[in-house]
């Protein structure tokens, strides 16, 4: 059956991943609900903005009004809601926004929600889903040896985490209290085309092509799971469409590794990529080319040191795995920072509004 997807925050990072996805792949129509902060990019949506399967509204999910008349206007058979402040540091230098956006911002959208539900009969009510986009961040800091597994207590460590455990746990209230429903996921740390530079590895990649010093924090021995945005938009798809109401799945890439190491081999492939700089950081008597911009940095206040995702349910119950390996995936991102973002950064002055903290970079990409 064709579906029509209300998706929030469409025009982020992951967001325009997926509707990139569900144009493309899919004859299915969008919705795109975003408020388009500082962390959109509507230049990321390229030509999917033409298609006439797809919709967008500039709106707050925290407006219950228009929300409410969205749903009733559009109909969705399903809600992907991903709309929400992602950015760790910022939520340590000014929680309101998280809290406002990741927990009354999804508060409002369950409410409305479950009124809609309640106006749908046969199969448009069997089919409809609310689908909860969230991160492994709520599960806190992990042991070696340890993974994630949909069964790990919560127990966040930063104000962003801690908005994000809130929603999700809101969203699980929704279902067992008024019987929304709902899917939950919980994905590791993204990474691909069209992140926001203040994240780890976009940061890096653009900071060395600009000569710039690129911060590390504390000794830079943290270590993340990455998953290529793609196969995460693959997984959420799956999800909605073969997952189980009620149940959480989490989403990794079985690819840990430590900062140091993520920023040492960007600064490897650029130095392929680009030579030139390479030569001229030469010519400034840097022997070392990228890797001495490397700045180590103080530490954040509650940096979680490990995280890694168990996605063995996801997996056997659905089938999903990860495509991409960490090295094709790195080399395709960075292949396309060093073609493509200049102009993709000036189209919609992305960069302009780049978190004013210069020299912090966001490892816990959320
Ligand atoms: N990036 C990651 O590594 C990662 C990992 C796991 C989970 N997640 C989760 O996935 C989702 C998307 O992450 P992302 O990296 O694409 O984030 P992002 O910051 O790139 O994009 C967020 C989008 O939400 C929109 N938005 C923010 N507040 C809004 C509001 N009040 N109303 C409507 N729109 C609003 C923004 O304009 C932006 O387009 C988030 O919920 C995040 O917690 C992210």
């Amino acid at each position: 059956m064709n579906q029509v997807i209300l998706i929030t925050g469409g025009s982020g990072f992951i967001g325009s991943a997926l509707v990139r996805f569900l144009i493309h792949h899919t004859a299915h129509t969008v919705i795109n609900l975003d408020k388009l902060t500082y962390a959109s990019n509507p230049a990321s949506l390229g030509d999917v903005r033409l298609s006439h399967r797809y919709h967008f509204i500039e709106g707050d999910i925290c407006d219950a009004g228009l929300v409410s008349n969205l749903l009733h206007e559009y109909r969705p058979t399903s809600i992907m809601h991903l709309a929400a402040e992602s950015h760790v540091d910022r939520s340590i230098d000014g929680s309101a926004e998280f809290m406002q956006t990741n927990i009354i911002g999804t508060y409002t959208l369950l409410e409305a929600c479950r009124k809609y539900y309640t106006t749908l009969v046969d199969r448009k009510r069997d089919g409809f889903r609310f689908h909860h986009i969230s991160t492994d961040e709520v599960y806190g800091d992990l042991d070696f040896g340890e993974l994630f597994t949909e069964n790990t207590r919560y127990d966040p460590s930063s104000p962003y985490s801690a908005s994000k455990a809130a929603s999700d746990h809101l969203v699980r209230a929704w279902h067992r209290t008024y019987g929304l429903p709902i899917v939950v996921t919980n994905c590791s740390n993204n990474y691909g085309p069209f992140q926001h530079a203040e994240k780890l590895i976009p940061q890096t990649i653009t900071n060395a092509l600009a000569g710039k010093s690129i911060p590390i924090y504390g000794n830079g021995l943290q270590i993340r799971d990455w998953l290529y945005v793609e196969d995460h938009v693959r997984a959420l798809y799956s999800v909605l469409t073969q997952g189980k109401i009620g149940k959480t799945y989490n989403i990794g890439g079985s690819c840990e590794k430590r900062n140091i190491d993520v920023v040492n081999t960007i600064c490897e492939l650029l130095e392929e990529l680009v030579p030139v700089n390479v030569d001229s950081l030469a010519a400034s008597g840097n022997a070392l080319g990228f890797k001495s911009l490397i700045t180590y940095v103080d530490d954040r206040p509650g940096h979680d040191v490990r995280y890694a995702i168990d996605s063995s349910k996801i997996q056997r119950e659905l089938g999903w795995k990860p495509i991409e390996s960490f090295e094709s995936g790195l080399k395709k991102t960075v292949e396309w920072y060093v073609k493509e973002a200049v102009e993709w950064y000036v189209k919609e002055a992305v960069k302009a509004k780049a978190y004013e903290k210069a020299d912090k970079s966001e490892d816990g990409a959320s």
